[in-house]
């Protein structure tokens, strides 16, 4: 059966943290979004056509170990905001969120647009400052040379960017539930979010 946990929310608020240990516990496939638009992202920087690089994206693209670096996180919140790149990858999103046994799907207009009828709506925030304190630790523990306020500036564009695009804004749903996780550690986010998913399925 279909059951399908939508998670919104900020650049770095915690979200692909939480889809994945939400898609551990209940044995759910679990699909980060924002890969999507990252790698669409990335084969721009190489010169392709965006729109044209949405429609032809495979699967092996998903895979590119470059995709968190901020020249590309900043391609993709770019051709994020062109509605036809969004439309080719809407199909993708729609049929992973229906599989059969259960998905978990994060990003930012998941709630809103690419599944309103998902069983459970977590829209997941944290501090400004916390946000980038924990991308800035996670980037430099990949060897990546980015200094804090480099990683902050980057969070901002990207936030004030995808807020304020005309097509499937991030903005919360109205019936998600906020998680603030700013206080949390991984651990109590995530058991937050196991008690939410397990209230909703009754
Ligand atoms: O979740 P992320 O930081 O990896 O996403 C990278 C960019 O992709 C983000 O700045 C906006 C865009 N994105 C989007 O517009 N819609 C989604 N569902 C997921 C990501």
């Amino acid at each position: 059966m279909a059951f399908t946990i939508a998670i919104d929310g900020p650049a770095a608020a915690g979200k692909g943290t939480i889809g994945r240990a939400l898609a551990a516990h209940f044995g759910f496939a679990h699909l980060d979004t924002g890969l999507l638009y990252r790698a669409t992202g990335r084969r721009m920087l190489t010169g392709l056509d965006p729109v044209e690089a949405a429609q032809s994206l495979r699967a092996e693209d998903l895979d590119a170990d470059d995709l968190r670096t901020p020249d590309v996180s900043q391609a993709a919140s770019r051709v994020a905001a062109i509605p036809e790149v969004r439309q080719a990858l809407l199909d993708f999103q729609r049929a992973f969120a229906r599989r059969a046994g259960g998905a978990v799907l994060d990003g930012r207009d998941i709630g809103t647009v690419i599944c309103p009828e998902a069983e459970v709506k977590l829209y997941v925030t944290a501090a400004d400052a916390e946000r980038a304190r924990r991308r800035h630790v996670e980037l430099t523990g990949k060897g990546h040379d980015v200094t804090l306020e480099e990683v902050a500036q980057d969070l901002r564009d990207r936030d004030a960017r995808d807020s304020a695009r005309a097509t499937a804004p991030l903005k919360p749903a109205e019936d998600a539930v906020l998680l603030d996780t700013s206080e949390m550690t991984i651990e109590e986010a995530t058991a937050r979010a196991i008690a939410i998913v397990t209230a909703a399925q009754g």
